[in-house]
């Protein structure tokens, strides 16, 4: 018995030595593989939803009203945020603090806090509604965008939000943000005698 385990660890070493060769000899950029598949593009568009929203490039083709947008919050908003986003049983206001942030009471609302607007389409095309995610079509989230930013006083009630418009509304904290660019640490290394 103790011969015959011997002679097993014997032909693993081998076995395993002549893997490693194996593997050794071959090209790095070339693994020899034989599963997973390469990508197409139509497989990875559906996540492909970034969006610079400084200026909204990456904003998709569509387009919605406020009144459409009206529409689409009361049926699918307004259980969570209340009638007009003023708050309902699950999240506060989403309308109003517009200048808070410049007191010691700041008022967290997509009109006092968003430095951009496409900011909003991003989020509740992602997020919104928070039990059924990515439900909407894009025209829906144009609309409901369209909405909450007329709630928050900053397009008029005919405006219609749509790749163009929508980055062009100026949000009152656009220049609320400072930019941190204080180093990580000011620590000096040291080994020795140190403080
Ligand atoms: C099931 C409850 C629910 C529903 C329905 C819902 N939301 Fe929300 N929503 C939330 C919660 C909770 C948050 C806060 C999430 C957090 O802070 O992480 C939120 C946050 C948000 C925010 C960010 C607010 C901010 O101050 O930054 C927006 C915008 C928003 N929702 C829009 C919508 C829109 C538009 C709809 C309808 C299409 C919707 N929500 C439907 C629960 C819901």
């Amino acid at each position: 018995m103790r011969l015959l385990n011997s002679a097993l660890v014997v032909s693993g070493a081998i076995l395993i030595a002549s893997c490693a060769t194996q593997e050794m000899s071959q090209p790095v950029a070339k693994p020899n593989v034989k599963y997973g598949k390469a990508i197409a593009e139509a497989d990875i568009a559906p996540w492909n939803i970034d969006i610079r929203t400084s200026d909204g490039s990456g904003l998709p083709a569509g387009r919605g009203s406020v009144a459409e947008g009206k529409a689409v919050y009361d049926a699918k908003c307004t259980v969570c945020h209340g009638a007009e986003a003023k708050g309902g049983p699950v999240v506060g206001a989403m309308v109003g603090g517009i200048g808070s942030f410049k007191t010691n009471v700041r008022v967290l609302t997509p009109g006092s806090m968003y430095p951009y607007a496409p900011i909003l389409f991003d989020y509740i095309r992602r997020a919104m509604p928070m039990d059924k995610p990515q439900s909407l079509t894009v025209n829906e989230v144009y609309a409901v965008s369209a909405y909450i930013l007329q709630l928050n006083g900053l397009v008029p009630a005919d405006a219609v939000m749509d790749q163009t418009t929508l980055a062009k509304v100026q949000m009152p904290n656009r220049d609320g943000f400072i930019v941190d660019d204080r180093p990580d640490t000011n620590a000096v290394r040291c080994m020795t005698n140190c403080k």
